[in-house]
Order: structure tokens, then sequence, then C-alpha cells
């Protein structure tokens, strides 16, 4: 019985690591194994990359324990057949001594537009031993400079047309498009690539996106057709939602070149122009809020085939640009990820049937009918439904959230919508030709496709369900941008949003590329007095943002450069986030920056807005110190320091109630938020104004005031674990993460959420109140970062060095956390029985960890063993055991049982390891 949960924990485990693929090879061999997940600007074998300097990351491996890399040699070159002769023609590192194996910058040839470079690497162990080279990976360059394209923005109508006669034979062609709105290109019949709802959003006047495709496949040596249907998207939105802010563009347009290279050696260039043909097409409407109506009476056959007679078609109309530069999409897509079935259908009412699919998604869904021509079948869609079975709709505001699809007649007609997307559950259709059933309906899946990198178990159920449904709402809510919600009429960049959730989104997914793109689009806002937007791209909201949504750019960018180790967001946005603080500084005479509409939103206590603002101000200029500490900008650092010492000093003087220890009105946010950036004096002028009696007020009004539960809006949630995680009390963050009354997560899931809500109220009504709304997901990052105890350690930034402190809490039997980091995965697992605690860890070769063991209070003197090994005994460390360099006891916040509890760390280098621990 005892072994059972350490046994299958770490199934789960071996599960996870075998399943990420690549790393499997050579695990087995001897030495330093071949560099695996090779990367170009966190992607794999990218094409069309605008980026002239690209940075090159892989993973480790290697037989023994404790290596690191010390040297690596990387190869670039015009063909494989060159790297296969050793030849780096493009670009040859020769052995260069470093440790770096993520964010090394191509240091070759000036790399070409539309050329394609290949690329592998070997490295040199601490022995001085090399690897195997990489097995071959290739990233390809966009169109770089603006005389590279040779097209037209054009538009007219929602079908776009051109026949191509390609005379020879073909070996290399790539399609370069973007559009205002939406595209689907299609080439010969086929659509083009796998990518939905592209271009991904950007403020147009600044940017648009285009994304490459290797057509190769889908062109041919003769006649060709090539075809575009387009959509409203974000460009062309309706006016009934909300002030232009940005603005709106009548009808969308197209911008595509394809670039065809001859076996002969010949190039052949087709771009959008006004000698393409337009015509209207079987979509009726659409917009991303309201939806698609597609009359498939109107499809016109052969349309984007060649031989098809378009002499009635008006030509295309030139449309001018929206003034934004092209870059290259660098971010994976938005597809479908999945397709559901529903778990079951209901008929309410007479015609009228409700599909559940059991889980809150976005996307849409596909119909499959049979029926008379013309028919019209509606689909509506909703995040709840009445008792009656009835769909509810009256939390999406004025979003219609409606497909209808009029049938062709004849055959039966499978049918999804191209240019909307919606947030539901539950999909209720009216007007179906004869009886559906449950096979007429499937659930489409569709978000960016950020791969999965994050998995969090442990023997708590409500911690599970909590994990899962943080995760439905994370990756539901990515849509080329971050979104609040994905069902009502808002779906926007909301930036308290991002901040408060970009870390749990990093721990569970691969978010590097997407938010550097959202770096961009934070940059792209940025105005010339310093400020940033409320959403980005800004639609709705004001500017400049409510400092605690605006903290956003300087937080991802710190988080970018600690999770993945990014020095490059650092250099590219330290200028913008410095004016960014001092246009706050401009708003803060007196150090307190006061100006607020939201604070901690949604919360069940209110904490006064100017105060969510003044501390916001004081952690944006602390991480701009950071920033400016990293880069060597040391005048900057120490203005930064000193800044943030007055900051503090008048925060305290005017929000820290010397009398009672608390700050503002004492509420849980404003105590938390204060502990989190240690505000508070050690030593205050009487024995109220310290930080113990602000963490006894913090920790009676959890406890005694609320019950182990929370008071804080979403702003203020995600400090309240971690402060008490940090306060030696794990404990109580466990209690409250595992309500299930309210307010809590677990309330939510015993009100059968399947994403996160917008409040901890369980409401239904025509009210604010997404049933998804990733904003409480912070949580989750609490589970890596404390349960698991994965964190990045101290100067450690990409996992260079590791802090595994799991936090062994409760009647909690056991955790485990895997982080597929940059420098590859890293696991903790643990299981705790009386007597015995457990810990497994993995860390990835060329890092290091300090793994942090706590003891029982009972405990007494403690025996460890790493696998048979001793490694600690009569409270020393023994030394010996290969990877473990060195042990030493202490009392670093054990939050085991009780905050004093002591201690024993360990420093590790790379490999496996289990650590045990018993009473002696
Ligand atoms: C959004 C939030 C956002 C807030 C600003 C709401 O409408 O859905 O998530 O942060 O406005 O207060």
């Amino acid at each position: 019985m005892r072994f059972k949960a350490p046994y299958a924990v770490s199934f789960i485990l071996t599960l996870a690591v075998w399943a990420s693929g690549p790393l499997r090879q050579s695990y087995g061999a001897e030495g330093p194994g071949q560099p695996v997940s090779l990367k170009c600007e966190y992607l794999v074998n990218p094409l069309g990359i605008d980026v002239r300097q690209p940075r090159l990351s892989w993973m480790l491996e290697h037989s023994q324990r404790g290596q690191m890399q010390t040297a690596y040699q990387v190869q670039v070159a015009t063909s494989p057949a060159l790297l296969d002769q050793g030849k780096g023609d493009l670009w040859d590192s020769g052995k260069v001594a470093s440790e770096d194996s993520t964010q090394v910058v191509y240091g070759g040839k000036a790399l070409e537009s539309g050329r394609t470079a290949y690329w592998r690497v070997r490295y040199w162990d601490k022995g001085g031993n090399v690897s195997p080279y990489s097995a071959v990976a290739m990233f390809e360059m966009g169109l770089l400079a603006p005389s590279d394209w040779k097209a037209q923005w054009i538009g007219g109508n929602n079908l776009l047309r051109k026949e191509w006669a390609i005379a020879g034979k073909i070996a290399r062609a790539r399609a370069y498009v973007t559009a205002l709105g939406y595209y689907e290109l299609r080439i010969n019949g086929k659509k083009v690539g796998r990518n939905v709802l592209d271009p991904g959003w950007t403020t147009f006047e600044k940017r648009n996106l285009y994304t490459t495709y290797d057509v190769a496949a889908q062109l041919r040596q003769g006649a060709n057709a090539i075809g575009a249907m387009l959509g409203n998207g974000w460009a062309v939105m309706d006016k009934r939602f909300g002030p232009p802010i940005v603005t709106p563009y009548a009808s969308p347009a197209l911008l595509l070149q394809i670039q065809v290279e001859l076996e002969d050696g010949k190039r052949l260039t087709l771009a959008s122009d006004t000698s393409w043909k337009t015509a209207s097409g079987p979509i009726v409407r659409n917009s991303i809020y309201d939806g698609e109506t597609y009359d498939a009476r109107l499809e016109i056959p052969g349309w984007d085939q060649s031989g098809f007679s378009d002499a009635a078609w008006p030509p295309a109309q030139a449309v001018k640009s929206s003034g934004g530069a092209l870059t290259a999409q660098m971010m994976p897509p938005i597809r479908v990820i999945d397709t559901l079935v529903p778990v079951k259908m209901m008929n309410p009412q007479p015609g009228v049937y409700v599909y559940d699919l059991g889980q809150n998604i976005s996307g849409w869904a596909r119909l499959k009918v049979h029926g008379p021509r013309g028919t019209a079948v509606r689909m509506r869609f909703a995040e709840l439904a009445y008792d009656s079975g009835m769909i509810n709709r009256e939390n999406i505001r004025r979003a219609r959230a409606e497909d209808t699809y009029i049938l062709r007649g004849g055959e039966a007609e499978t049918w999804e919508p191209r240019f909307t997307y919606h947030g539901f559950r539950y999909i209720e259709v009216t007007g179906y030709a004869g009886t559906p059933s449950l096979d007429s309906i499937r659930g489409r899946l569709v978000h960016t496709a950020v791969e999965p990198v994050g998995s969090f178990v442990s023997s708590n159920p409500t911690l599970n369900a909590i994990q899962k449904i943080v995760r439905w709402g994370q990756r539901t809510n990515l849509h080329s941008v971050q979104t609040d919600c994905d069902q009502r009429d808002e779906r926007m960049g909301w930036m308290g949003d991002l901040q408060a959730t970009g870390e749990e989104a990093i721990l569970n997914f691969d978010m590097a590329a997407f938010y550097t793109n959202t770096m961009r689009n934070i940059r792209d806002i940025q105005g010339d007095d310093g400020t940033v937007t409320d959403t980005v791209p800004h639609k709705y909201g004001s500017r400049p943002a409510d400092p605690a949504w605006g903290t956003a750019f300087p937080q991802l960018a710190w988080y970018m450069y600690e999770q993945y180790g990014d020095r490059r967001i650092l250099e590219e946005n330290y200028e913008g986030i410095k004016k960014y603080v001092e246009f706050l500084g401009s708003r803060a005479p007196d150090h307190i920056l006061r100006y607020s509409y939201y604070g901690d939103w949604v919360a069940i206590q209110r904490t006064p807005g100017e105060f969510v603002s003044a501390l916001y101000y004081y952690y944006d200029v602390e991480i701009q110190r950071r920033m400016a500490e990293v880069l060597g900008k040391t005048a900057d650092a120490q203005a930064c320091a000193q800044l943030a010492a007055q900051i503090k000093e008048a925060i305290n003087r005017e929000f820290l109630d010397q009398k009672k220890g608390v700050y503002a009105n004492g509420t849980q946010a404003a105590n938390a938020m204060a502990l989190f950036l240690d505000l508070p004096p050690e030593h205050g002028s009487g024995p109220y104004g310290t930080k113990d009696a602000v963490q006894f007020n913090l920790t009676h009004d959890i406890l005694y005031e609320h019950d182990s539960h929370l008071t804080t809006g979403f702003i203020g949630t995600k400090f309240v674990l971690p402060v008490l995680t940090r306060m030696g009390r794990s404990d109580l963050a466990y209690d409250v993460a595992t309500q299930t009354t309210f307010p809590s997560w677990g309330f939510m899931i015993a009100n059968g959420a399947t994403t996160l809500w917008e409040l901890w109220q369980n409401k239904v009504g025509p009210s604010m109140n997404s049933h998804n709304h990733p904003m409480f997901g912070s949580v989750s990052a609490w589970f890596y970062q404390a349960l698991a105890g994965i964190n990045v350690g101290p100067q450690g930034a990409g996992y260079r060095r590791i802090l595994i402190q799991p936090q062994i809490v409760r009647d909690l039997a056991s955790a485990s956390g895997t982080v597929e980091t940059v420098r590859g995965p890293v696991s903790v697992s643990w299981t705790h029985v009386p007597g015995t605690i457990t810990v497994e860890v993995t860390v990835p070769v060329n890092s290091e960890a300090r793994v942090i063991l706590p003891k029982e209070d009972q405990m007494g003197e403690v025996v460890v063993r790493e696998g048979d090994r001793i490694v600690w005994d009569k409270g020393k460390f023994v030394a010996g055991t290969p990877g473990v360099t060195a042990g030493a006891a202490g009392k670093e916040e054990a939050a085991f049982l009780a905050p004093e509890s002591d201690t024993i760390g360990f420093d590790i280098g790379s490999g496996h390891y289990v650590f045990k621990l018993t009473a002696e």
C-alpha cells in the first residue's frame, strides 16, 4: 500500500517526460548525448522569421549526473549537405567556451530574405568530452525589407481569385500572406495550411503579421488557381462594440505574395494586385462576436480551381494599407486543437435541441445535416443552461454568438464557420432538417496552438480540479492576444488579467513566442508620453492604463527574463519601460501614485484603489531596477533603488496604520501586497508598525475573520498564497486553496465550473459574470512553485539555477510537478507518510539546483538517503554521492506543519535523484 502512491506519481512523471518526444532518444548513451529540442526564436524549424540575428537554443542530455556544457559549436549552412561535410557556410562558431545553451545569438553572415538556414550543434561537457552533433534543424527568413514586397493590398469583396500559369518544374515555393481582417488562402481547390483566424490581432496601424507557408506541394507546373476568402476579424468591427479607438476598416483586405523557384533556377512571383478578380461568396455575414451565416446556395463551384471563368467577376480594388509594418507572425498560429463529442443532447422544446459538451471551450461547432435546399439551421452558443435545458445567454451581453448554415440540398452536408469564434459549453440547434442526433454536432476547440509544458498533480482532488479548470481557462483565452474572456462582447487583451496570470501561463504552456509578440503589441501602443493602455491592442478602457493593468509591461518582460533567460526582451523593452515608469512618476509628485480605475477588481472586500496604484508604482520601479542591474546600467539601477526607497517610505507613512499594524483599510489584498513587496519595516516605532504585526493581521483576517477564505479580487489574489508560503504558512495557504465553500476556487468547481469564473460569486444572470475568465488562475503558479517547489533560483534566470523547495503540508500525501523549461524538464515529485518524506527530482543537464527538504517537527535527528547512499546523518552532510555536492541544515521557511521547522538543503547538479528523509 505504502508504495502505491509514489509509484503512481513517478509513473505519471515518466510518462510526461517520455511524451515530450525528442528527449527520449539518447537515454542510455554514454557521456554527452546529442543536443535535442533545437529551437530558433523559441520556434521549431520556423518558416519566415524576421529577426536578423535570431537566437538559437538546444537541450542537453548526459549519462552522468552533475553535467554542464563548457563549450558549444554551432554550424549553420545553406544546405543540409554542407553540414554533412562539416561545413557551416553561413556560420561556424567554432568551439566557443560558454555555458549558454539558450539565447545563443546567431553570429554568422547576414541572413537574406526568403533563405533557409540549416543548423546543428554539439557540446563539450565538464570533462571536455564532446557530444555527437544534433540532428539538423532549420529556420528560414521571411521578407526582411519593405522593398521585398511587390504585393498590393486588395479588397472589394470577400472572394478573391487569380489564375497563375507556372512554366516549369517547381523546386521551392512560399506564400507570404496577411490580411486586414481574416483570410483563408486556397490553392487549386484546397485550403493552405492549418491556421485559422489568421493573422493575429495587432494594432494594425503599427504592425501587420504575415504568415509564411510552404506551398510547393499545392502548386503545380501549368495552370494554378489562387483564391482567398476574407472575413472581418478585429479590423472590421461593428461600431456597436464600443467607440472606434482604433480605426475601423470598412472592409477586409488581402496582401499576398507567392514566390516560386523553378528547378532551372528561374524565380517567379505572384503578387496580389488589381488584376485579381472578386465576387461575393457564401459567407453572407461574419463577425467575431456575432457569428457567421453561410448560405451554401451561394457557393461558386470551382472558383478556387483553374479553368474557372471569372470573366464576369469585377476586378479587385486597391486598398490603402493600414500603415503598419509587415512583420513575421513568429508565434504559434490559432488552430483547431481538438474535436469534442457532446456528452448529451437535450430536447427542451419542440424543435429546439441543446448539446452539452461537458466542457466550456473556445471555438465553434461543426454541423452535420441532410435536408432540403434552403433550410436554415441556426446554432446559438452559451456557457450556461437553465434547468429546463434551454440555453442561458444572459451573461454574454451584446455578442450574438449565432451561426447559421443554409443548406445546399442533396447530399449530407458538413459545415463549420471560418471567421468567428465563441466561448461556450452548450450549443442550441434550431431549424434542423429532420431530427438531429448526438452525431450531428461536434465541438471544435480553437485557440493559439501553444504547447503544454507543465503538469501538476497531487493527492488532493480539489487541487487537481482547480489545476484543470485553470488550464482550460488559460488556453481558451489565447487567441493571438491573451484575452480576458472568450464569450461576451469583449475578449480584449486586458493588461491586468495578463499580469495576474502571466507566470501561471508560462508554467503551464510554452508562452515564449506568444509573449514575445505580446511585448511587441505593448510597445506598439505605448505613447510618446510613456503611457500604455488598459487593453492591448487598445480597444476598450483607458489611456493611461490603471497602474495595476499597465504593470503588465514591466512584469511580463521580467517573467520572460526569469523564466526563459530572455535578456533580449529586457534590452528591447528597457527604454520603453523606463519611460513608462517615468510617466508614473510624473503623476506621483509625493511618491504616491494615486490614480486608479479598477484597483483590486472584483474583490469581496474592496481595497482603496490609490493604495493598489501606489504599490504598483513601487513594484514597477523595482522591476526597472532589476532590469537595469541585469543590463549593467548601474546609474539607472542606483537611481531606481533610491526612488524605490523614497516610495516605500512614502507608502509606509501614508498607508501603514501604526496602531493596528495593517496597510490601508486592512484587507487581505492590502496586507498581502505590502508583504509581498517587503514594505513593512522589521522594526517599527511602536509594536504594531512592523512586519510581524502585518503578518499577524493578515493570517488573523484569513483564519479567524474569514474561516480560511479569501476576500481578494484578482489583483490581490495573486499575492496571498505566495506571501503565506514565504511567511512559513503554507499550511494556511493550502487551507485557502482547498476550500470548497464561497468564496474559493473549489466553490466554482462544486457549482459546475469547467473554466475559471470572473467572479467568486455564482451568478448566472444578466450582470457581468463570465464563466471563462482566467484571471484568478495565479493559484496554479503557487501549485508549481510552492507545492511542487519548482522555482527559478537566485541569479538563475532561465532555470540556470533552480530552487526546489516543496511545501509538504497538512494531509497532502503527494504532489508532483513538471515544467519543461528552456533547459529541459524540471520535475519534482514527493510523497509523505508519517516519518518518511520522499522527494524525486530531475534537473536538466547544464543546470544546478538547491533542494530544500523539510523535516517533520517530531522527527528530531534524521537520515537522508539519495538512492541507496546516505547523504545526511547525525546532523551532517555525507559527501560522496555523485551529483550531490553539498548539504546544510537551515531554517529556510520550511512551512512544514510549523513555520519554524528545520530544513536540510542539498546542492545538486543535473540528473535524476530520489531523496528519502526518515527519522533516525
Ligand atoms: C474585464 C476584466 C478587466 C476589467 C477591467 C472587465 O470588463 O473583463 O477582466 O480586467 O474589465 O476592470
